[in-house]
């Protein structure tokens, strides 16, 4: 059965769901706890942000054990407990792998650090001498997706000799506390299966597998030309042997966080011999301008029907600025974004929320002084704002996120945008949501096929699932629009006479 294939994924962002130790993060018995409300909520999945021991550089994309759970989030038997119970809610898990580079706290890295240049132990990570004078020039060009150059020379040892020429560099395409591992190395892949099979065995519903494109660089590490970090073809030969892994289990599959220039790229990732799914940023991008938006579900949907597999929409995750404030927060974002989770869940394919947007929570405003991602080194680029943890509960203590102090601020504003008071209010974006997922599961329309889109006024769109009576509308324009005929199944944001008010989407049948 190929349950992903039009899955309704939920992300949680461990550190901020909900804390149950009293410590300011989140946790797994946190999760756990909230079970009850995800099945209310209707999603068929969770997808966890990585739950591997991590010194925290990057919140956990840095990772010093792949086969274990961070001592903040839990432990195994704590993982355990909560995919049982996560079954027995209906819910499917997905975890998060991050394979393409480790923490710098791994011992692997640690071993490479302490032995010589040429040694195996640095054979697992990309180590080069420097150029220039005394190699003190980094070995190639590359910046690192996080800002600065993707090279980092080794410290200086303790028992050097004053040769300081030999010190080499090593890659990362991240942050420094994130080395870079070597894909032609057998043990680097020997050792994805082995975590592979370890999670799988414990009964996990698939697994997600972080920076899915940028596993393999050119052997010879070129300077930049087009740009040789990502997207190369030899990464493909990884995701094949991923995928004769899951093959071998009944009903998992893989999930790749997958950024390329192009939906043909991307298309690439989900032949039908590898990954099951990728997830895309460019919606969690996109303008709110309906040609915009209908151009990125087209390309989509030809690039990856043409190798057989389901789109993955994405509207938001850990990395960018929520809905809400990317479409200028305030009630004009707020509309703006239920009227995109609308388009979103009328698509056909696997859907990915991210915890929060359920709320209609907008940005969270993280003074400077208490930002925690310090791999973005310019204050406006910090992602913290979309990772403020979730409001709960406004008659409890730190809204029910924590009963201890939050480890980002959460703002004032977040009280009034409690899980428990919008699920008293119909008109909420809760539940707003809860009804879109509800008929989503039951409505026959959305089980039909590719969108067939019809001209409507200018700034709108509106398509049909083909072979359906199912019709979704967006109005992008800043006028109000009449709505085809049809009876209204939901609307994003009231009508006004009868009319389809600028930033709204309805479906109708
Ligand atoms: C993608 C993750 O979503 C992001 O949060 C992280 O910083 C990078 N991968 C590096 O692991």
């Amino acid at each position: 059965m190929q349950w992903w294939r039009d899955a309704v994924f939920y992300r949680v962002y461990v550190p901020s769901f909900t804390d149950s130790d009293g410590d300011g993060l989140g946790d797994l018995p946190g999760i756990r706890n909230r079970l009850g409300y995800l099945e209310l909520l209707g999603v068929d999945a969770l997808c966890l942000s990585p739950i591997c021991p991590s010194p925290m550089a990057d919140h956990g994309y840095d990772v010093t054990d792949p086969r274990d759970v961070d001592r903040r989030w839990g432990s195994l038997p704590a993982f355990d407990a909560l995919l049982t119970d996560a079954h027995a809610h209906g819910l499917r898990l997905v975890v998060d792998l991050v394979p393409r580079h480790t923490s710098e706290g791994h011992n692997w890295f640690r071993a490479a650090l302490a032995s010589a240049p040429g040694s195996s132990e640095r054979a697992r990570y990309h180590f080069r001498p420097g150029r220039g004078d005394g190699g003190a020039a980094p070995p190639n060009d590359w910046p690192s997706v996080f800002g600065g150059p993707a090279w980092t020379r080794e410290p200086v040892s303790d028992d050097a000799d004053g040769d300081d020429g030999r010190r080499e560099w090593y890659l990362h395409l991240f942050s420094s506390a994130q080395p870079d591992l070597d894909w032609t190395h057998g043990e680097v892949r020997a050792d994805l299966e082995t975590t592979l099979r370890f999670w799988l065995e414990r009964g996990v519903d698939g697994v997600r597998i972080d920076v899915a494109h940028g596993l393999c660089p050119p052997a010879d590490l070129p300077d930049l030309a087009g740009d040789p970090r990502l997207d190369q073809d030899a990464v493909h030969d990884v995701h094949r042997t991923i995928r004769a892994i899951l093959d071998g289990y009944t009903g998992r599959m893989a999930v790749g966080g997958v950024a390329v220039a192009a939906p043909e790229r991307l298309a690439r990732y989900v032949r039908p011999d590898e990954l099951h799914l990728a997830v895309d940023v460019v919606l969690a991008h996109a303008p709110f301008d309906a040609d915009g938006v209908r151009k990125v579900i087209e390309g989509c949907l030809t690039a990856v029907g043409a190798v057989g597999a389901p789109a993955t929409w994405m509207l938001a995750d850990h990395d960018v600025v929520r809905p809400v404030s990317r479409h200028g927060g305030g009630p004009a974002g707020l509309a703006r974004a239920r009227a995109m989770a609308l388009v979103q869940l009328a698509l056909p394919g696997a859907a990915f929320l991210y915890n929060g947007d359920e709320l209609g929570l907008p940005d969270g405003a993280v003074p400077v002084e208490a930002r925690r991602d310090l791999v973005w080194t310019h204050p406006e680029d910090s992602r913290d704002g979309s990772r403020v943890p979730l409001p709960w509960d406004d008659t409890l203590p730190g809204l029910g996120f924590t009963a201890g102090s939050s480890w980002l601020p959460i703002p004032d504003a977040y009280a009034a945008l409690c899980a428990a008071t919008q699920l008293e209010d119909t008109d909420s974006t809760l539940s707003l949501y809860r009804q879109a997922l509800e008929l989503r599961r039951t409505h026959a329309g959305f089980r039909g096929g590719k969108p067939e889109w019809f001209d409507g006024p200018s700034g709108c769109f509106a398509f049909r699932r083909a072979g359906t009576s199912l019709v979704c509308v967006l109005n992008a324009s800043s006028a109000p629009v009449p709505l085809p005929a049809g009876d209204i199944l939901l609307v994003s944001g009231p009508l006004e006479y009868g009319l389809l008010p600028p930033d709204t989407a309805a479906w109708l049948s």
